[in-house]
């Protein structure tokens, strides 16, 4: 089968390592990113190109597409035309793909699904962060758009902290402050299964659970209510392949976010292959019989 996966960017870990476990599975992959995204006219239609190809030679395409804030309309427009390509699945198409970047669109439509989410205020000042500070106390404040726990922040009733964050977005969430001192848990789901999983504990002093902000990982399985609550807010965001990031916090599972590019690096290379595998083959089983 001919793979298509659209990456994060040329370097990025995972983008690289799917197109190479498609490989070893005996697949053609083709690693692009949305900069290499073109249209041409064909006889009265657009034809979608990539890397001047048709993009109709692929069967299916992974999404891990990086929409970028100074180039957001470009990259909506090229992930939206590619998903437009008729006879070629995109995993997954723009709309829900586009949803799923957002963390307040997230807290919307699983909340609606009676998915245990944080209360969430949308701040466009400092006067609405003082609010939320007035009524929960201690308050993580971060952007909509965001990853990697870059711009997370928890304040301490020192709301004008939050300027810097409002200058540079506009809007910022105000969350209360959950703890969770043992980490969260990423679980991965892929297509209605969850298919691999790990805790994520802080560093040292930390707070954050992110592995980019010093966070390790280890092993995990999540208990049976975990896995069909994660599987559930993945179908309720119609995100194939998705990583909740999950808190125990008063007794409940509280989803605090969906990632629609996951990662895996932090795992054992054994684990990583398994995890990649489970991308591929379910891409390939589900294009095949469609
Ligand atoms: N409301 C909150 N209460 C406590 N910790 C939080 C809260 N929101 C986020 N965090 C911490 O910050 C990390 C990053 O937040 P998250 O919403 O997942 O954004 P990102 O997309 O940057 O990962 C989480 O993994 C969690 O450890
Ligand atoms: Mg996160």
């Amino acid at each position: 089968m001919k793979l298509g996966i659209l990456g994060w960017d040329e370097q990025e870990h995972e983008s690289i390592h799917l197109a190479e476990v498609a490989r070893q599975l005996g697949h053609e992959a083709t690693l692009f990113t949305l900069d290499d995204v073109t249209c041409t006219d064909w006889g009265g239609r657009l034809e979608v190109l990539v890397n001047d190809r048709p993009t109709a030679d692929l069967d299916v395409i992974l999404s891990r597409a990086q929409l970028r804030l100074e180039h957001w309309q470009r990259d909506l427009e090229r992930l939206t035309l590619l998903s437009n390509v008729e006879g070629v699945p995109v995993l997954d198409p723009a709309t829900a793909f586009v949803a799923a970047e957002s963390k307040l669109i997230g807290m919307q439509e699983l909340g609606r699904a009676g998915i245990p989410v944080p209360p969430t205020m949308a701040c466009t000042s400092l006067q609405h962060v003082r609010a939320a500070s007035e009524r929960w106390g201690r308050i993580v404040v971060k952007p909509s758009f965001g990853f990697g726990g870059e711009d997370v922040e928890r304040l301490n009733g020192d709301y004008h902290r939050a300027r810097p964050l409002l200058e540079r977005y506009g809007t910022i969430l105000a969350q209360p402050f959950l703890p969770h001192p043992e980490g969260d848990i990423r679980v991965t789901v892929v297509g209605d299964d969850v298919a691999f999983s790990f805790r994520r504990i802080p560093a040292a002093g930390g707070w954050k659970a992110n592995v980019a902000m010093g966070a390790h990982s280890v092993p995990y399985v999540p208990p049976p209510a975990l896995q069909e609550l994660a599987v559930r807010a993945a179908r309720t965001m119609n995100i194939t392949v998705a990583g909740l990031d999950v808190i125990r916090y008063g007794g409940l599972y509280v989803v605090l976010e969906i990632n629609n590019v996951p990662g895996w690096h932090s795992l054992p290379e054994d684990k990583q292959f398994e995890a990649a595998s489970r991308i591929i083959e379910w891409a390939v089983r589900n294009t095949c019989t469609r």
